[in-house]
């Protein structure tokens, strides 16, 4: 018998499936799995095979870090990918402040446990509708949180949440027998520029960068030098 039958009929659900039927059938799954054994970290973080696997699948995305700055991961499960790139971040002299979302609760209560410090950085929501108080420098999110149809409107949403100057990466989890989606497309579509992009064995990424909008400040009207505040 399938030990996880929830997470086989996430599996089985049609990428194009009506939003609240994708939400639940996640969610569920989500839950049925990650939390199915609490000795190990990787599955609270969806990947069941350990800390080998878990770096030459997650190392990649510290490419995306050029400076310090908030980091948000949407979908932070137990807060371990947060960690880790604060970790792999540091290594190259970056400082990362920790900051998650995730709509299944007991996986924000582990996470805000592994940052005790940082407990309040720790939303439960579901990233489609969630509407913060404030933005962030980093944002990392994924395609697969909503139903394709949804894509674009799910990347705009994402951009809104990233502060000016800061960075959003869109990455694309898969198991073998996905089909592989063009990340890069998807972002692009949403009307943004690229600024780079990385990849691993079944995960995609593609980042973009939010501009820092310049305010005209006229010095000395109507035709002269004038200055910028940024
Ligand atoms: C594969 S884990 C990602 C863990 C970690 N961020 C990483 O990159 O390794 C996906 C997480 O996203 C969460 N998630 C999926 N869809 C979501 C949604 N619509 N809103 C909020 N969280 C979502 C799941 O609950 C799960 O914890």
């Amino acid at each position: 018998m399938n030990p996880f039958p929830k997470r086989e009929a996430w599996r089985h659900l049609p990428r194009d499936s009506a939003r609240e039927l994708y939400f639940e059938t996640l969610h569920a799954a989500v839950k049925e799995f990650y939390l199915d054994d609490p000795s190990n970290p990787y599955q609270q973080s969806g990947r069941s095979k350990g800390a080998e696997r878990w770096e030459e699948t997650r190392r990649c995305f510290v490419q995306a870090i050029d400076r310090s700055g908030d980091f948000l991961d949407v979908g932070c499960a137990n807060g371990l990918f947060l960690e880790s790139i604060m970790k792999w971040a540091g290594e190259v002299g970056f400082v990362l402040r920790p900051y998650g979302l995730d709509f299944v609760a007991e996986l924000v209560e582990l996470a805000r446990k592994r940052f005790p410090e940082h407990k309040d950085s720790f939303f439960i929501a579901n990233a489609f509708d969630w509407q913060p108080e404030r933005q962030f420098d980093f944002v990392r999110t994924s395609l697969e949180y909503v139903p394709e149809q949804d894509w674009t409107e799910f990347v705009r949403r994402q951009y809104a949440t990233v502060a000016p100057g800061g960075r959003l990466i869109v990455s694309h989890y898969r198991n073998a027998a996905d089909p592989v989606v063009d990340v890069a497309k998807v972002v692009q579509d949403a009307g943004y520029v690229l600024s780079g992009r990385t990849e691993a064995p079944g995960v995609v990424a593609v980042w973009t960068d939010v501009a820092i909008v310049e305010r005209w400040t006229p010095a000395a009207p109507p035709h002269g030098t004038g200055t910028f505040d940024t």
